[in-house]
């Protein structure tokens, strides 16, 4: 196939490898890419935010599929332009992409299809947001109601920064508080064409930036898959996809074809497992990142027969979705400063070297260069790199990538060494 993937981050990279892994062999583009995907695609230049010129290369092109990778393109229609010209899309309409764009309209979606979520309050005033809180008691969450690249929300139990958070985003409009939802977070992602979804296998992301969970929210410092433990409370992972398919996926789904927006791509649920049950915290409208890094590598069904038949509406031809039983994790390398205000612009090395170690692959998140041969290439933002392993077991698999993340200089960069260290025992 002819395949043209949008976006330029480590999920993408993941995206891309997994294609290129298949053994049919396919030509892939890519816009705008990074300096470690224009090794394994063909990078080409077109506004990603712009259907009228996505749509135009796909057509010179005769590309078979596109795929978006970020969140921005769908919600600013894409995915629409492409499915008009009857080009195959991977990636929901404007109107489905809402689910994620709008915290607002997820909490409608799910309150009309009776999924499980955190009771949630809009408040539109500073007077509102203080008698939410009076309503829901501490720890206090707000969410800002549009995409915040995982700055929009807070969690704390000191009310006087809770509330200087909702203030922050008022003037933008209202923010949603929320009860305080205890226990494991799991991101689950199914494939969904529309009316049927295949569920891929569950992942689990570190969103603080340092040890511990301590620190500021990330955009995913690291992420392990599968989940063992969560066979010891759903009798086994199976068990648990298929819960959360019956009870959250596939109303929602069937809730948006109802009203007339079908949600083709990929349906990313970001789950806590309370006491009380699994509740949704949020939705995505397409695929993790880093989940998508630990995923992709134990899927054994071709990637590109999953996307295609999500695509084109055919996705219940498909058999679910097999994974193998080795484990994946990555660590994620990022700059000094991040996230607040990372440093960029550095020369990285060692990247062969973290490569050779067994099992090991480096996905590019942000990287250019290098400008002249025989430099180095750069760090570009704020998550530069994630170090991938692969292995029988978690122990091994954390070995391998902290020996290989070792072996990578980037000035004042940081990670964290706990990823998966609770499974690893
Ligand atoms: P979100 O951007 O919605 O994924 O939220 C970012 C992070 O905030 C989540 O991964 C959770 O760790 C945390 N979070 C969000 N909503 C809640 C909630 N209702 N209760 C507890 N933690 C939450
Ligand atoms: N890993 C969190 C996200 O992709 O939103």
């Amino acid at each position: 196939m002819k395949i043209l993937v949008l976006g330029s981050g480590a999920r993408e990279h993941a995206i891309i490898l997994a294609l290129r892994a298949e053994k049919a062999g396919h030509e892939i583009f890519v816009s705008p890419g990074n300096a470690g995907i224009a090794r394994d695609a063909t990078p080409v230049t077109v506004d990603v935010l712009d259907g009228g010129a996505v749509t135009a290369f796909a057509n010179e092109h005769a590309i078979d599929l596109v795929v978006i990778g970020p969140e921005a393109p769908l919600v600013a229609g894409v995915a629409d332009a492409l499915r008009e010209r009857g080009i195959p899309v991977f990636g929901p309409g404007r109107a489905a992409a809402q689910l994620e764009g709008s915290k607002s309209f997820a909490k409608r979606v799910m309150d009309a299809a009776g999924v499980p979520t955190g009771r949630a309050v809009r408040a539109s005033t500073t007077a509102e947001v203080e008698s939410a809180f009076d309503e829901l008691g501490a720890p206090h969450v707000v969410k800002a109601d549009g995409l915040a690249a995982g700055k929009g929300v807070i969690v704390t139990s000191d009310r006087a920064e809770a509330v200087a958070h909702a203030e922050h985003f008022l003037p933008a409009g209202p923010v949603l508080i929320e009860e305080f939802l205890a226990g494991p977070e799991v991101s689950l992602f199914f494939l969904s064409d529309g009316d049927t979804v295949r569920a891929l296998s569950p992942a689990q992301d570190f969103k603080r930036a340092l040890d511990g969970d301590a620190g500021p929210n990330t955009g995913g410092m690291g992420a392990y898959s599968p989940l063992p433990w969560l066979a010891d409370r759903f009798g086994s992972e199976q068990a648990f996809v298929e819960e959360v398919t019956r009870d959250v996926a596939l109303p929602v789904i069937r809730q948006l074809e109802a009203e007339g927006t079908p949600f083709i791509g990929l349906l990313y649920a970001g789950l806590i497992l309370t006491p009380a049950g699994v509740r949704v915290i949020e939705f995505n409208a397409r695929f993790g990142d880093p989940e998508t890094q630990v995923v992709l590598p134990r899927l054994e069904t071709p990637l590109s027969d999953l996307l295609f038949a999500a695509a084109s509406g055919t996705l219940e031809d498909q058999p679910d979705p097999v994974f193998s039983d080795d484990v994946a994790i990555t660590v994620v390398l990022a700059s000094e400063g991040y996230p607040e205000a990372p440093k960029t612009g550095r020369p990285i090395e060692g990247l062969d070297d973290a490569e050779s170690v067994e099992g090991v692959r480096i996905v590019h998140a942000a990287t250019a260069g290098p400008d002249a041969p025989g430099g180095s290439l750069l760090a570009t933002g704020g998550r530069v790199l994630n170090v991938v392993a692969a292995a029988s077991d978690f122990v091994t698999a954390r070995e391998r990538a902290y020996d290989a993340i070792g072996r990578i200089t980037l000035e004042g960069s940081h990670f964290r060494t706990d990823i998966a260290a609770r499974v690893a025992k």
